[in-house]
């Protein structure tokens, strides 16, 4: 039996795919290819040393997905296909929820029509708005997003839980990231974003490596100890291990989960340059901007639940994910381009 995991191509998905085959499964990756290259899954291949079976499709592409289903023998599947760009969703709604919502429909119809009712579903952080406090638990209620990515993930979350309710054969895992940084050690894979980053750390390993001339810091007058923002930066190894056991859940027919994938500590963004600083001896220069739409001051898991009932907890700190970050940052200026 395989597990299928859409978008595994991707950042998160292609150290997924790595976790998976070392824990033993069989992996078949179904993306196509809009925000990734298929050279991360070679470089997966070079980590394990196994081979990646790879469909380069579209989730709403029904066809496409029948063929899969009919040819490989699928047990579960890893959700993560999705656009992911804040900024862009605001400009093109349409898309995201197209792309988002239609995608995860069509696969799910597929899925269902297949037999297979076990799925993990990639939420975020996002879904609790502007929390009602934190750290933040499962139990914190959903909040406003603040753009159409966010909405896609709120939605998907409603629609994932409204059919596992209709039909309890399925098992539905939703997992909720926080702010995913770093790369596996060899430096071989990593966060590969199309044009300027958007988000923190990509930006900081580009004005590292000399791409970008400075950091803008978005705001210094948070309420928060430095006035900048706080997130829970989680090392996407660490992320890619949560999925491995979030299936070992899904294999004890949980039904519903909601898990947050968080370290549980919130760092500022001038705490980030100082790690970075610190675990790189590189220098990041920066100057303080205006805050940014739509950001919060400060965001952080509570991690409780996921170390209770699934045993996982992150296990690299800071430094550790500054380290990475800029070994794939340094060992690839231009992501998987040549
Ligand atoms: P990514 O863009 O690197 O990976 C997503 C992959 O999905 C890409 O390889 C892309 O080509 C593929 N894809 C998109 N639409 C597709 C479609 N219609 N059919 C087939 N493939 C398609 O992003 P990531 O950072 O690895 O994120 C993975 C998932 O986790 C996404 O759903 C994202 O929204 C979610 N997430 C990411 C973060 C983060 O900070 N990176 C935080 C919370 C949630
Ligand atoms: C963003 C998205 C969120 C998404 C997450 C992971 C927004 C509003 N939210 O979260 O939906 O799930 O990415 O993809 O975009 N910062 C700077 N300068 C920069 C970049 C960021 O100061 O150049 C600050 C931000 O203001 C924030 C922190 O760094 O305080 C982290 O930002 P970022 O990495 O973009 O993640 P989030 O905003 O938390």
């Amino acid at each position: 039996m395989a597990i299928l995991v859409t978008g595994g191509a991707g950042f998160i998905g292609s150290h997924t795919v790595v976790e998976l085959q070392n824990a033993g499964y069989e992996v078949v990756v179904v993306d196509n290819l809009c925000n990734s290259s298929e050279k991360s899954l070679e470089r997966v291949k070079q980590i394990t040393g196994k081979p990646v079976k790879f469909y380069k499709a579209d989730i709403l592409d029904r066809e496409a997905l029948n063929k899969i289903f009919e040819q490989e023998s699928i047990d579960s599947c890893i959700h993560f296909a999705g656009l992911k760009a804040v900024g862009e969703s605001v400009q093109k709604p349409w898309e995201y929820y197209e792309n988002n919502i239609s995608g995860t429909l069509t696969l799910v119809d597929v899925m269902r029509k297949h037999n297979v009712k076990n799925i993990i579903f990639s939420s975020s952080a996002t879904v609790y708005g502007d929390p009602a406090f934190v750290p933040i638990t499962e139990e914190c209620p959903k909040g406003q997003c603040t753009n159409p990515y966010g909405w896609t993930k709120s939605m998907l979350e409603q629609i994932l839980s409204d059919i596992q309710k209709a039909d309890q054969e399925w098992n539905v895992v939703l997992l909720r990231y926080f702010n995913p940084i770093g790369a596996h050690q060899s430096g071989l894979i990593g966060e590969n974003p199309n044009g300027i980053p958007n988000n923190l750390m990509p930006y900081i390993t580009q004005v590292a490596v000399g791409k970008l001339k400075e950091l803008g810091v978005f705001g210094n007058d948070y309420d928060t100890p430095d006035g900048t923002g706080v997130r829970d930066y989680i090392h996407v190894v660490d992320l890619a291990k949560g999925h491995v056991k979030a299936l070992k859940k899904l294999e004890d027919h949980s039904g519903l989960s909601i898990y947050n994938l968080g370290t549980g500590k919130g760092y500022s963004v001038l705490d980030i340059v100082k790690n970075f600083e610190e675990a790189t001896g590189v220098k990041i220069p920066y100057a303080i901007k205006p805050r940014r739409a739509g950001d919060i001051a400060t965001c952080y898991a509570s991690a409780e639940k996921a170390e209770k009932e699934l045993g996982w907890k992150a296990e690299y700190d800071i430094k550790d994910m500054c380290r990475d970050s800029w070994n794939w940052q340094s060992k690839n200026p231009n992501g998987y381009e040549e």
